[in-house]
């Protein structure tokens, strides 16, 4: 892949550093690109217009509904704890976690009582939106946002929404019956792919530990930051739950004979396009979430696989639990009412986010449990 580009504030850095250094993986410029602290796409200064992704959040404010009606029954199958932490990763401007504060502090009193929330959020200009939304929530020392999970997590939830797929990844080819790297060079008018050696064992470990072998000549993506977070993630919680939503399948699927080329896309003005070298700093960069490693490697901390479905199944299952009433409010009007079933289809369509998008929820130090939004349809 080799691209011609624009000149954004981060390509004279990126081209010097591969001057001095030499070619930099694909994991070091996907960090550079969205997570410089001055140009990174997710921490320069929000510029909403230019936003380039639509998350379920923004879709509709149900999906906060149902994920705060999942968040509640585990709060009582965890014996309904005084203090129940719900920690979450990835929390952009905050208004995940305002959809869900709202909905327990009117649904369920004393679910609210016991929450204790905090967003984790590593971009310094986002966690600073979050004040403005949380007001209320900040008032009542129900809400903190910090740049790191918090050292122990004595009882509650860790979740995610769109998470996994925002950490940089490693890009390898196959060749023979050897895996290489796929670095990032320089080419005359900007960057380009260059194989090399592997610049990490682990890479190897990744593919041999899930038994996945590639094709000739495939391209896949290895997200080793998504394996050593959900590690982190699994020892600093003591009891209680981990939640993963984001698009992606399991290994089987995601590095089968039909991702010859791996998932990897960049995003621009809504659209997508694989010339991942165009624009850095100004483009969103993605990758298709690996679930089995997400399990695999969460063993390796005592998580262990609740269960495993897609959001449609998920927000279905969660909103048939609460008797359909997240799908009408005495306080709308009809033509409100219909709107909000309208975009709880968004999120729920089967050739859309429904699908493309799953869930995984781990567990660790309780018994096996039975979760609404893990139950069949
Ligand atoms: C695609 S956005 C999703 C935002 C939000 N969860 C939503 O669904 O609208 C990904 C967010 O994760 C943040 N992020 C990425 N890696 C992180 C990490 N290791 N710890 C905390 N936040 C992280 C990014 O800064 C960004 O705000």
């Amino acid at each position: 892949m080799a691209s011609r580009s624009e000149p954004t504030p981060l390509a004279p850095l990126l081209a010097e550093q591969i001057r001095s250094h030499g070619p930099i993986t694909f994991a070091e410029y996907m960090e550079a690109c969205l997570y410089h602290p001055l140009h990174g796409y997710y921490t320069k200064p929000e510029q909403h217009p230019k936003r380039d992704y639509f998350t379920s959040v923004e879709a509709s404010p149900l999906f906060g509904r149902l994920l705060a009606r999942q968040f509640h029954e585990m709060w009582h199958l965890l014996g309904r704890p005084d203090s129940f932490w719900l920690v979450e990763v990835g929390a952009g401007p905050g208004h995940l976690a305002k959809q869900i504060l709202d909905c327990a502090a009117a649904s369920w009193p004393d679910f609210y009582e016991a929450l204790r929330f905090i967003a984790v959020e590593r971009s310094a200009s986002r966690r600073a939106l979050q004040s403005k939304a949380l007001g209320t929530h900040i008032q009542g020392a129900k809400f903190v946002s910090q740049q790191a999970l918090p050292d122990e997590i004595p009882c509650g939830c860790i979740f995610s929404n769109e998470l996994i797929d925002a950490m940089p990844v490693h890009r390898v080819i196959r060749e023979g019956n050897n895996l290489r790297e796929i670095y990032v060079g320089l080419a005359k008018n900007g960057r380009c792919d260059e194989l090399g050696d592997l610049s990490s064992d682990a890479l190897e470990e990744y593919f041999s530990g899930q038994g996945i072998s590639l094709q000739e000549e495939q391209q896949a993506e290895v997200n080793l930051a998504a394996c050593r977070w959900i590690v982190e993630a699994g020892e600093k919680l003591k009891r209680g739950f981990v939640i993963t939503i984001d698009y992606g399948r399991e290994a089987r699927e995601l590095y089968d004979e039909r991702h010859m080329r791996g998932t990897l896309l960049a995003y621009e003005r809504h659209r997508a396009t694989e010339n991942v070298y165009r624009a850095p700093g100004e483009q969103d960069l993605t990758a298709h979430v690996n679930f089995s490693a997400l399990d695999i490697y969460g063993q390796k901390s005592g998580l262990v696989r609740t269960g495993f479905v897609s959001q449609c199944n998920f927000l279905l299952a969660l909103a048939r639990h609460g008797d359909f009433a997240d799908l009408q409010s005495d306080e709308l009007s009809a033509a409100e009412q219909t709107q909000r079933r309208l975009l709880f289809k968004t999120l729920i369509n089967p050739e859309g986010m429904g699908e493309t998008f799953q869930v995984l929820i781990q567990h660790k130090g309780i018994s096996p449990p039975s979760l609404a939004g893990l139950e069949p349809l």
